[in-house]
């Protein structure tokens, strides 16, 4: 069985840093005490975009791990003049792990997820009990979690994560907010979509 080296101290002071950096940065951004409208895995923005530009009362913020694509999200925002857009280069664990501790999530958008098809690569999927439990931790009452993949099995096990789950109820009759189609669902044939509130 192959044993990962531990984090060497320069890693972990690297880690600090940042996170140190994105705490200080999300507490100048951030308004607190109105929801925050979240995308994760944003890519190049291409749908939050133009939710914010239907959702001005809303401050709206798309993560990606990618810089490339966050860049490209960023000329979008820019072109499009929308001051309560931001796009961040971020991994979603770290982001909400650097929340500052008045803001709080309304509605989040998980949107064509990294599948992660094979069963030994299932523990890296966002959507899972443990991540769903840190989004709740950080979600008001009422949230809406939507979720959309092409991936059948993939939509099969964030179902059953969900169904479980002791804070979220899944809700089919809730509409999805805005057809605009991301890039990866794009080159879908077909995709499937749910929605789950924040209960309890
Ligand atoms: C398959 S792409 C979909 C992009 C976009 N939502 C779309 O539908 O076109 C998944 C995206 O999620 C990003 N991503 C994966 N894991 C992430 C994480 N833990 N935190 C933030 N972004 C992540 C990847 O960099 C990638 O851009």
């Amino acid at each position: 069985m192959h044993h990962p080296a531990p984090p060497t101290p320069e890693f972990l002071a690297h880690v600090a840093d940042r996170q140190a950096t994105l705490r200080t940065h999300l507490a100048a951004l951030l308004p607190a005490g109105t929801p925050l409208t979240l995308e994760l895995g944003c890519g190049h923005g291409h749908f939050l975009t133009r939710y914010a530009a239907a959702h001005s009362d809303q401050c709206c913020v798309g993560l990606d791990l990618l810089a490339d694509r966050i860049r490209r999200a960023v000329r979008k925002r820019d072109r499009a003049r929308l001051a309560h857009l931001h796009f961040l280069k971020c991994e979603a664990v770290e982001f909400l792990a650097c929340l500052p501790a008045g803001v709080t999530l309304g509605d989040v958008f998980v949107l064509f997820p990294d599948p992660w098809p094979k069963r030994r690569h299932h523990k890296n999927r966002l959507l899972q009990a443990d991540f769903l439990t840190q989004l709740a931790d950080r979600a008001g009452q009422g949230s809406r979690l939507f979720f959309r993949t092409d991936h059948a099995e993939y939509f099969a096990f964030a179902r059953a994560a969900l169904a479980s789950h002791p804070v979220w109820r899944i809700d089919m009759a809730v509409p999805w907010p805005l057809d605009e189609p991301t890039v990866f669902q794009q080159k879908a044939s077909a995709f499937q979509s749910l929605v789950a509130v924040r209960a309890g």
